[in-house]
């Protein structure tokens, strides 16, 4: 098979018709209200907080300013117990915290968190937990609950790859004292950069949207320090028209992932994450894991013969965060502490998915995964 002569990344952003963005761009200008919970802004967390079916929504300049401000909204100290299988950020939020990570292996099925192994993990320095809804399939939720509600602990949820994900019909995002979304661009839902935290209570998110905006709580008075993580009216403005799309988008992205399982279900060594029963996917990724003895070569020789076709898929997530080099020094860091989350980030590979891709190229990536081997 030649070289496409297009690269297809493993993501794509979907920009909503430029027409259709230049009334509210229309709007701000004739407002001259730029940021600082503007009339889009307020617009955009009422919207979001219906779509997603949450009570209280604050929305965040990005995800990782969101992880951080939610770990200060608790005043999370100590430990936490987290994943090293995800995105540098979740850990990144912690130290800016000043807090300990204590890395803990993932459940080979879907990559998770592992409950059975948090226990172990807990010491008189434990405050929190936070999981990560990875590829945004839910952690085991009521497991994790009660663990916490044994110890006493927090449980704050990276919830970056769950925008719209339901569990019986109910977010996902309602689940633990906070979740947190991210809008990058690489996201299903994005405002280009951005990012919410979900919460409870009227009262926490006064005390989050105080938190992102310095402190402040009115015009003279600052109560705590706080940061500078507002969402500005521009990307208020994309999310607005971001959010008139958003089933079509996942429609289209669950079509796509339908079509990849069917092509891909019987090449021998190749496995995917099935849909989970009861919830309700936005389908994120398609992350397929790659065992080198059945199938014949390894996730890295796959990976770079896509690459020589023109294909960039990415190993989403290798290295762990638990080998990089602010952390691999940690006690949980381990490859004994590690074993799953070590296996799945040496064979995991996230193939392209966005709404704008082809049959032809999905075809085209699983022939040359089909005939690689
Ligand atoms: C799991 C996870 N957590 C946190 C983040 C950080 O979000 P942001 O890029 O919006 O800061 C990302 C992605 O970017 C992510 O994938």
């Amino acid at each position: 098979m030649d070289k496409l002569n297009k690269p297809i990344t493993v993501t794509q952003p979907c920009l909503p018709p430029l027409e259709e963005f230049i009334p509210y761009l229309k709007q701000i200008w004739d407002n001259k209200w730029l940021t600082n919970n503007g009339i889009l802004h307020q617009q955009l967390e009422k919207e979001l907080a219906e779509y997603l079916g949450v009570k209280y929504i604050s929305l965040f300049s990005n995800g990782t300013l969101a992880l951080i401000t939610a770990l200060q909204a608790l005043n999370i100290q100590g430990e936490v117990i987290t994943t090293p299988f995800s995105f540098v950020a979740t850990t990144h939020s912690l130290w800016w915290n000043n807090v300990n990570p204590v890395f803990v292996d993932i459940e080979p099925e879907y990559l998770n968190l592992d409950p059975a192994k948090i226990e172990a993990a807990i010491t008189d320095k434990t405050s929190a937990i936070m999981p990560v809804h990875v590829y945004g399939n839910p952690c085991n939720i009521d497991e994790i609950q009660n663990i916490a509600d044994r110890h006493g602990l927090k449980v704050i949820y990276d919830a970056a790859h769950a925008f719209g994900v339901k569990i019986n019909g109910n977010s996902i995002l309602n689940y633990g004292d906070l979740s947190v979304l991210s809008f990058h661009a690489t996201k299903v839902y994005s405002t280009i950069e951005g990012g919410a935290i979900i919460c409870h209570t009227e009262a926490m998110k006064h005390h989050i949207d105080n938190l992102k905006n310095f402190g402040f709580r009115g015009e003279t008075v600052v109560e705590e320090p706080g940061i500078n993580a507002k969402l500005n009216e521009v990307q208020a403005a994309y999310g607005l028209l971001q959010l008139k799309y958003i089933d079509e988008f996942i429609a289209r992205r669950k079509e796509i992932t339908q079509l990849y399982q069917s092509l891909l279900k019987d090449v021998a060594g190749i496995r995917f994450l099935p849909d989970m029963e009861n919830v309700t996917h936005s389908y994120s990724y398609f992350p397929i894991l790659i065992d080198e003895k059945n199938y014949g070569i390894s996730r890295d020789a796959l990976y770079n013969k896509l690459k020589e076709k023109n294909i960039f898929a990415r190993r989403y997530f290798y290295p762990l965060i638990s080998n990089f080099e602010p952390y691999n020094k940690l006690e949980s860091s381990k490859i004994e502490n590690l074993l799953v989350a070590t296996k799945a980030a040496e064979e995991v590979l996230c193939l392209p998915i966005y709404v704008e891709l082809i049959n032809d190229d999905i075809q085209t990536i699983c022939s040359i995964i089909k005939y690689s081997a």
